[in-house]
């Protein structure tokens, strides 16, 4: 049996609250015989930076490149909203993505049935829903070079962030896409702003080139990136797997968060290029929510997003799709027997915490294993 190398980072605020819940579901699946796993951890985002004064260390990034999946919990919070921009917990996040090349971010957005009473929109808009966000994540305003404050030495300052694509970056971002869409329900929705941007015009023609030379056979149309994220909240089930910019990306995936109750179910993928030599992909996992510090340490946060996410990397890092069919109808059991944490709670429902709903998910693998 492969032993597949883990680097856990679990972060600040609510990150190492549910990462202790993916600690447990490492040892079950090992227990279980289902693989081997060779787990090392480190600090990212504020401890690191009270720990060494950055974000993340070098002797981290060592160990994130030769992990075959980093797991990531979350990073931010008050405490550090004084430290210098470039030491702030989010650069940790920032570095491990583009350092490690994770260009595609994979947010899919599942209603499970028992969650549509959660979500703020009506039943028949999210039941059933499964959609795809795929996220251009290591290009575009985030990473664009100038990125200055400058004064102007008038009593004004000047900020500058570029956006900035090149067609190569299109190009593989929408192959990702266009592929998850064969294996889905064979539709694309390509999210920009060609009618102010420059770089959503590029995003249009390349995006349509892709479409015309290797994927004719899947459904292709675009939505102003403004446009579908009011879609997103009118009619989501219109939409299969949607790509999208960094930028419009962050902003059209907390938009879909909430169609499946909370930004605590939703899990994500960062996945880089496939080496040719060892078919592997350099890959991190992370919930999509963030350190949440206002229930940080209280033990009530959802673990399902970081649950999910470690269900992703066995599904795109580690092949084990069974097991992560496992998880996901667990979750599902699990929510089926009206456990809620806080964030998802509906009338009649149980409020449980994150150990709890841990409990309650692991023991309905065993179940449903068995
Ligand atoms: C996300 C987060 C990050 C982002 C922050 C924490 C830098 O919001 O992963 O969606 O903006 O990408
Ligand atoms: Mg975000």
């Amino acid at each position: 049996m492969a032993t597949h190398k883990l680097l856990l980072l679990a972060g600040d605020g609510i990150g190492p609250e549910v990462m202790a819940e993916v600690k447990r579901l490492i040892d079950f699946l090992q227990k279980a015989g289902a693989a081997k796993f060779e787990v090392e951890e480190g600090l990212v985002g504020g401890v690191c930076y009270d720990a060494h004064g950055v974000a993340i260390t070098d002797a981290t990034m060592d160990k994130a490149h030769a992990a075959d999946a980093v797991i990531f919990g979350a990073v931010g919070g008050p405490k550090w909203d004084g430290v210098a921009y470039d030491v702030r917990p989010e650069a940790g996040l920032l570095r491990l993505r583009k350092e490690l090349g994770l260009f595609a971010n994979l947010r899919p957005a599942v209603c499970y049935p028992a969650l549509a009473e959660a979500s703020s929109l009506k039943r028949e808009v999210v039941e059933g829903l499964d959609i795809m966000i795929v996220r251009e994540l290591t290009g575009g305003v985030y990473f664009g070079e100038p990125k200055t404050i400058t004064d102007l030495g008038n009593g004004q300052k000047r900020a500058i962030d570029t956006q900035v694509y090149d067609t190569y970056e299109i190009e593989r971002i929408a192959r990702v896409a266009f592929e998850l869409a064969r294996k889905r329900r064979n539709k694309l929705t390509s999210s920009e702003k060609r009618n102010v941007m420059k770089s959503g015009v590029l995003w249009h023609e390349v995006v349509n080139q892709v479409h015309q030379r290797e994927y004719k056979d899947v459904t292709l149309e675009h939505q102003l990136a403004d446009a579908c994220g009011m879609q997103l909240v009118r009619w989501p089930k219109q939409f299969d797997v949607i790509v999208c910019d960094n930028l419009f990306g962050d902003m059209l995936s907390d938009v879909a968060s909430m169609l499946t109750g909370s930004l605590g179910m939703l899990p994500s993928a960062s996945l880089g290029e496939v080496d040719p030599k060892t078919k592997k992909r350099k890959a991190m996992y992370e919930p999509v929510h963030g350190s949440a510090p206002d229930i940080a340490g209280k033990g009530m946060a959802n673990p399902i997003a970081m649950l999910a996410s470690f269900g992703m990397a066995m599904r795109y890092s580690f092949g084990m799709n069974r097991e992560a069919d496992l998880l996901e109808a667990a979750i599902a059991a699990a929510l089926g027997r009206g456990l809620r944490t806080a964030d998802i709670k509906s009338e009649g429902a149980k409020v449980v915490g994150t150990r709890e709903m841990g409990d309650a998910v692991l023991g309905e693998m065993e179940r449903l294993a068995a």
